[in-house]
């Protein structure tokens, strides 16, 4: 069995059905083009019937990319797949991937049609597909509620038909890995033709399993993945590609294929997603997360100082990350402290100064959040004491702010963005705010107003507030 995982990104197609996450053509390019540097094996860039900018979109996508295989999604009929076809014509490669469902539910109650129309209607599909591309992909939609020797007899068909590729879709996230993995076990066995194809497997993560299903799948014969940045997708989105990846990749011992993809565009091609979909990463979402390689707790970091593999499976900067990370907070040990001063370029000349910093470090520990450069630099000026954090007498927008929330300062931008706008608030306006926000712990006179401008139009100066009086106090 041959050994290359293909790795299918579907961030511009399924990645788009996710609400508010639409795309535009410029905007494809730009994702199609970090995809190709990403190496993927192949681009869906959209669904060209859906509407004439997804057509543009996509035909955008084919011109611009010479590496990967550019595709267009088309349902079953004749109509969608010369529009597919059409829009992936320009492609140096380029694949129609066509879908039918196939499960009793969607048959009866969607499509209104039986099983044998649904066979014909697969094969003709298949067939009308093969006159533009060698390259053919079929799906069963919804195979995971399929009956199992339908499912056998459709697959045979297509591939029959000239399918190249089988596609196995848990359409709605119901499968657990065990099913999964035993599902291709038998599709594989029982499909008399299944040798003349891939066979991938499409992973939806309603009960947050589309990574485990998916490489259940590939344990068991798939050898494509499809799969989005970020695990961007319809409801709670795809299998997410920076996991399948890093997975093969970090576990080779375990499953027996790679990838040729770049691991190191991960983290920039995860950004330029969120950057331009809108949808935050969440900090603790593997491989892409803001605290995938931080640590934190004071035992981890002197692991992780000692030795990086203590805490560590795969590397930071391996993926994309500038570094791993050592956060500082209460849980923060003395080495990780000194690390960050060292490279700050702060000497401490004597070891008391150093444990006279440490503790004061530790006593505004636990009082708030985290710390750094600015914070650690005042640590170490032996009359530094903590930023203060009593508000200001000379302004009243700011002793208003302090009013408004008895919660931290990160927690009022929250409020405060979704009591607005509740939709801008969990997309633009958050991940605006989140940033500074953050900042806010390590430099206490300022503020996320002072540091950007999401609230009022132009900068507003550091040192004053929105009133123009000068803001002498912290918040
Ligand atoms: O989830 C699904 O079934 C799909 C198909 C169109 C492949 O996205
Ligand atoms: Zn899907």
């Amino acid at each position: 069995m041959q050994n290359q995982l293909i790795i299918f990104d579907t961030t511009m197609r399924d990645g788009e059905q996710s609400p508010g996450a639409a795309m535009t053509r410029e905007e494809k390019v730009r994702i199609a083009k970090q995809l190709e540097r990403l190496r993927v094996d192949v681009i869906e860039a959209g669904f060209a019937a859906a509407s004439p900018g997804d057509f543009e979109a996509i035909r955008a996508v084919a011109e611009s990319v010479r590496e990967s295989t550019v595709c267009s999604l088309a349902r079953a009929n004749e109509n969608d797949i010369r529009r597919a076809a059409d829009a992936v014509s320009p492609a140096a490669r380029r694949r129609i991937h066509t879908f039918i469902a196939t499960s009793p539910i969607h048959m009866q109650r969607k499509l209104r049609m039986t099983e044998e129309q649904v066979l014909e209607a697969a094969v003709r599909a298949v067939r009308l597909c093969r006159q533009f591309t060698d390259d053919v992909e079929f799906s069963a939609e919804d195979a995971v509620r399929s009956e199992e020797d339908f499912l056998c007899r459709v697959f045979e068909a297509a591939i029959d038909a000239g399918a190249t590729t089988i596609n196995v879709p848990d359409t709605v996230g119901y499968s657990v890995p065990d099913r999964w993995g035993s599902l291709f076990k038998r599709l594989l066995e029982r499909v008399p033709n299944a040798g003349k194809a891939i066979w991938s497997t499409h992973c939806h993560n309603d009960l947050g399993m589309a990574v485990a299903n998916s490489l259940a799948a590939v344990l068991n014969g798939a050898r494509q993945v499809e799969c989005t940045i970020n695990g961007l997708g319809e409801r709670a989105g795809n299998a997410s590609l920076e996991e399948i990846v890093m997975a093969v990749k970090t576990r080779a011992d375990i499953f027996p294929v790679r990838t040729v993809i770049d691991a190191t565009q991960i983290v920039p091609a995860s950004k330029l997603v969120s950057t331009i979909t809108g949808y935050p990463v969440q900090p603790n979402k593997a491989v892409v997360g803001a605290n995938a390689f931080a640590h934190e707790s004071g035992i981890h970091q002197d692991g992780v100082l000692k030795h990086r593999e203590t805490y560590e499976i795969m590397r930071a900067e391996d993926v994309g990350w500038g570094a791993n990370r050592l956060s500082l907070g209460k849980l923060s040990g003395r080495n990780a402290f000194k690390s960050r001063l060292v490279e700050l370029g702060i000497t401490l000349h004597s070891e008391e100064a150093l444990n006279a910093a440490f503790a004061r470090f530790k006593e505004l520990a636990d009082k708030s959040g985290r710390y750094s450069t600015k914070t650690c630099r005042r640590f170490c000026r032996t009359k530094a004491s903590p930023p203060k954090t009593s508000a200001s007498s000379s302004c009243r927008w700011w002793r208003t702010r302090k009013r408004a929330s008895s919660r931290s300062r990160s927690s009022w931008c929250r409020m405060r963005a979704s009591r607005r706008n509740p939709r801008r608030g969990a997309r633009g306006r958050w991940m605006r705010l989140s940033r500074p926000s953050r900042a806010w712990c390590t430099v206490a006179p300022s503020c996320c107003f002072t540091r950007s401008t999401t609230s009022r139009p132009g900068p507003i100066p550091r040192a004053r507030s929105p009133c123009g009086l000068p803001r002498t106090g912290g918040w």
